[in-house]
């Protein structure tokens, strides 16, 4: 491995400077050894279609062994790993995950909800949330969170809503709070956390889209706020390879114990290599040049915003305006445009930016576009970005705005079983016009603002079906799980 050409900071304890499984991993690639175990390429072994494609990326490919340690029972290289990443982020335990934070979010539910036990979550959480629900059996409470009618998006959930939720089920146990949302708003986490510890309340948070955070001038994440428990996709903006997450904890309410079995149960026996030592090299990054990275990359995306909306039809949104209206942080790393007032929708601008600039934009609703903006990305890479939204701009400007979405939260519906029950009940598909009163066994999302309108377990009302068809005629942005139209899952009434 190339040796770094960046200083270090002279804070950087030196064990930090070190990536015990990375070196391992290195020294046995290097080590002529003859392997009889699996994977079966054998590091790449034989001149094949794999090895023309992969190359020496196969030698690092390899399986547990003693030297190695073993991602279910570490006790050498990646215990070691792991205990510099909880060190590097502030946290008394952290955990390799390589399915991503999809696994993070069921193993922190099912570590912490018991069947029948009642979680308070956002009900715009990610579709683990839900899943992590059925898999534990926890009886969820939605909390609606800020919908921002101006951008079509929902942000965190307030501190005010939190409180209600509190009040009105004192026996819940868990809290689940999304830490940034995928667009970069931040509830006020500490007082929510102070609050619910109030109440003998476990905080856990999805911080997907926030591994970053701690590393931004005056970033805060969810452990420094005072969470339990937290995942972060350190691929989605820490630099490891795709589905490499870290679960970490910070709590006497979690035993590290119970968060390694069910791990146990929901990850592979045959943990990568390359995404477990990608976490370690992430985190070396992170620690040794994060905060100096971070603090050359926010003045670029300030001078791109501000030529991004110099034609007067984008608007980008900011820390002021989401902390103005809405008592929330903001994450400028998540480059959200709102491009309505150009007459076109997020999807049009998204696809004009791939097809005739070849850009890809990390997602687009209603109104807007998205860029997540990293330390990778450079003056040249934001310029691009920049130009062809301007170009769009003034190839496309129609003096109108699209405002066809009534983005605004719905009434919760009344939940009648438990989510898990309603996944192993007996089922039939039926047309969305007979549905009412009847029980769902699917989720129908409306995108945006990515809240869904019914749940498996929630009564379908009336309003739910008018509400399908006021969203299906105008934009279209129903996300049916049944196989054919206007058709839904509903537990059958008499199995
Ligand atoms: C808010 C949120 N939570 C969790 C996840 C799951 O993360 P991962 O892709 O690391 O499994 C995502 C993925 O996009 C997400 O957007």
């Amino acid at each position: 491995m190339k040796q770094s050409v960046l200083s270090l900071a002279p804070s950087v304890p030196l064990t930090q400077q070190r990536m015990p499984l990375y070196e391992a991993l290195h020294t046995y690639s290097q080590s002529g050894v003859t392997p009889f175990d699996v994977p079966g390429h054998k590091m790449g072994a034989t001149t094949n279609t794999l090895q023309q494609a992969f190359g020496d990326v196969l030698g690092l490919d390899v399986n547990s062994m003693k030297e190695l340690d073993l991602l279910s029972h570490p006790q050498g290289v990646i215990a070691e790993a792991q205990s510099l990443a909880a060190e590097a982020f502030g946290a008394d335990e952290a955990f390799f995950l390589v399915n991503g934070t999809t696994i993070g979010i069921l193993a922190m539910i099912m570590a912490t909800c018991a069947p029948g036990e009642t979680l308070l979550v956002p009900r715009n959480g990610h579709k683990s949330v839900m899943d992590g629900i059925i898999l534990s059996g926890a009886r969820p409470i939605f909390i609606q969170p800020e919908v921002d009618v101006h951008f079509g998006i929902a942000h965190g959930v307030s501190v005010a809503s939190v409180a209600r939720a509190i009040t009105t089920n004192p026996s819940a146990k868990v809290l689940l709070v999304t830490y940034p949302t995928y667009f970069g708003a931040m509830s006020e986490l500490t007082e929510i956390c102070e609050l619910a510890h109030q109440h003998n309340i476990t905080v856990i948070v999805d911080g997907a889209h926030g591994a970053h955070l701690g590393f931004m001038p005056n970033g805060k994440d969810a452990l420094a706020c005072g969470a339990d428990a937290v995942t972060l996709s350190m691929h989605k903006t820490a630099g490891s390879l795709t589905q490499s997450s870290l679960l970490l904890l910070q709590t006497k309410r979690i035993t590290k114990a119970s968060v390694q079995k069910v791990l146990g149960m929901l990850q592979t026996t045959s943990a990568s290599y390359l995404l477990m030592s990608s976490l370690d090299i992430a985190r070396h990054e992170l620690v040794c040049h994060g905060k100096e990275r971070y603090a050359q990359l926010l003045p670029l995306i300030k001078q791109a915003t501000k030529q991004i909306e110099a034609g007067g039809h984008y608007e980008v949104l900011k820390q002021a305006y989401v902390n103005e209206r809405f008592a929330q942080h903001y994450d400028m790393t998540k480059l959200v445009v709102r491009v309505n007032s150009l007459g076109l929708t997020g999807f049009e601008v998204y696809t004009l930016l791939k097809e005739q600039y070849n850009i890809q934009m990390e997602l687009a609703e209603g109104y807007v576009v998205m860029a997540v903006i990293t330390p990778a990305d450079t003056t040249r890479s934001l310029q691009r970005l920049v130009d062809a939204l301007l170009a769009i701009e003034k190839d496309h400007a129609k003096g109108m705005t699209v405002l066809s979405l009534h983005v605004t939260p719905y009434e919760v519906n009344e939940l009648v079983v438990c989510p898990r029950e309603a996944y192993y009940a007996s089922q039939e598909t039926i047309v969305i016009d007979e549905a009412e009163g009847r029980i769902s066994a699917d989720t129908l999302m409306i995108y945006p603002p990515g809240i869904p309108l019914v749940i498996p377990g929630e009564k379908i009302s009336r309003d739910v079906i008018a509400q399908y068809h006021y969203y299906n005629k105008t934009i279209g942005n129903v996300l049916m799980e049944a196989g054919s139209a206007h058709h839904i899952t509903v537990i059958k009434e008499h199995a």
